[in-house]
């Protein structure tokens, strides 16, 4: 089965745009291996918009890789980032154009899904523009799921409507693995919450198999590459991975990857956020409270009897988050508590119960995991 836990890797979009080819592919596969990101489990590198000829062949109808990008055609890229232990990903849109206008995959679905299987893709990102007013949204997503069904290989399909049409409730059904259920985001903490905090209610059309994309993470952007924006501070970044680590989010990466700073690298290899993130149960985050405060309590249910605890301040002034144990299902008669270890430092603070106060500053986060304890 693919996609058990959220899908990780690296996506080209947010750093390079139309400015990919065949070497920016191979020094970010390098890296990836290098730094240590595919032993952390990041193993999709993806190619997004941009990668072919502005038209199809006319001979055979497929879409052919740009040849000063991809001068040796896009095998050769597929089986060097295969050789490197990573898995290869590909672009291509549900409708006649993609949205930087080169061709999309209406009505020639299963012919490209040939394609890319030619490629040796693993994983298929399927975007929304160019849709034709006729044709109906959730089809297109099925007749790609088909196609991909049809085409020979296993391929990850990852959907892109931007949370068109009611996404969550249908796209499953399509033999989507993953789905954004929002629109781009950009590099800026306005975006990274508003995007995050618009899913609440949504969290838990997440679980094993097809999971809630919110999109490829800035972390390590700083406001440079091709999304924009103000750029964030590591706090801000340090916010944006809690907050998608404890979502259930695939784990995109879209900062490049060549020059990621240790702290950042550290922030992305953490080892107890991944491990809320890849938790096999795939359990949604809910939330504990805040529904109407910038100080908000997060909660998880992890395997092994375990609750991660969030508490982030999407607000501009310091704060402190709350939330009452019952609220979890903690009662106070039971005695019981969480003992609780900061997923940041591996520290623990001991048992809590019944009621829970921690100051967060502006924009931060805390993170815990906890384990039923007297
Ligand atoms: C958008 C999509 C982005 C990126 C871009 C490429 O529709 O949401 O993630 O793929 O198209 O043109």
């Amino acid at each position: 089965m693919l996609s058990k836990t959220p899908p990780m890797g690296f996506n080209t979009w947010n750093t390079f745009g139309r400015n990919i080819n065949e070497q920016v592919i191979k020094e970010t596969a390098d890296a990836m291996v290098e730094k240590g990101l595919l032993d952390a489990g990041y193993e999709y590198l993806v190619i997004d918009d941009c990668w072919s000829e502005r038209e199809r062949d006319p001979e055979t109808g497929k879409i052919v890789p740009d040849k000063i990008k991809f001068p040796n055609g896009m095998k050769a890229v597929s089986d060097y980032v295969h050789s490197k232990g990573l898995k290869f990903g590909m672009y291509s849109c549900a409708g006649t154009r993609t949205c930087d206008n080169y061709p999309g995959s209406y009505d020639h679905e299963f012919l490209d899904a040939q394609t890319f299987a030619e490629y040796g893709a693993d994983f298929l990102k399927y975007d929304f523009c160019f849709k034709p007013v006729s044709a109906d949204g959730p089809n297109l997503y099925r007749r790609m799921g088909m196609a991909l069904k049809a085409c020979g290989r296993e391929i990850l399909f990852s959907a892109c409507n931007w949370g068109n049409d009611d996404v969550s409730k249908w796209i499953r059904s399509a033999g989507a693995h993953m789905y954004r259920s929002t629109g781009d985001i950009n590099d800026s903490f306005a975006s990274m919450r508003d995007i995050s905090m618009s899913q609440i209610d949504n969290l838990a059309y997440s679980a094993p198999g097809c999971f809630n994309d919110i999109d490829m993470l800035t972390i390590g952007m700083y406001g440079k590459g091709n999304v924009g924006s103000t750029g964030c501070n590591d706090t801000e970044y340090k916010t944006q991975f809690a907050i998608w680590c404890m979502f259930s989010a695939p784990l995109m990466l879209g900062g490049d990857i060549r020059t990621l700073s240790d702290d950042m690298l550290a922030l992305v290899k953490n080892k107890n956020l991944i491990r809320i993130n890849q938790d096999e149960e795939g359990r949604p985050a809910f939330l504990a409270n805040g529904a109407n405060s910038k100080c908000k309590a997060f909660a998880k249910l992890l395997s092994n009897n375990e609750v991660a605890i969030m508490f982030v301040n999407i607000g501009e002034d310091d704060d402190s988050c709350n939330f009452y144990f019952e609220d979890i299902g903690i009662t106070a008669s039971s005695g019981f508590g969480l003992e609780l270890t900061d997923a940041f430092t591996n520290e623990s603070i001991g048992v809590k119960k019944e009621f829970m106060r921690f100051p967060v500053k502006a924009h931060d986060c805390a993170v815990f995991i906890g384990k039923l304890a007297k």
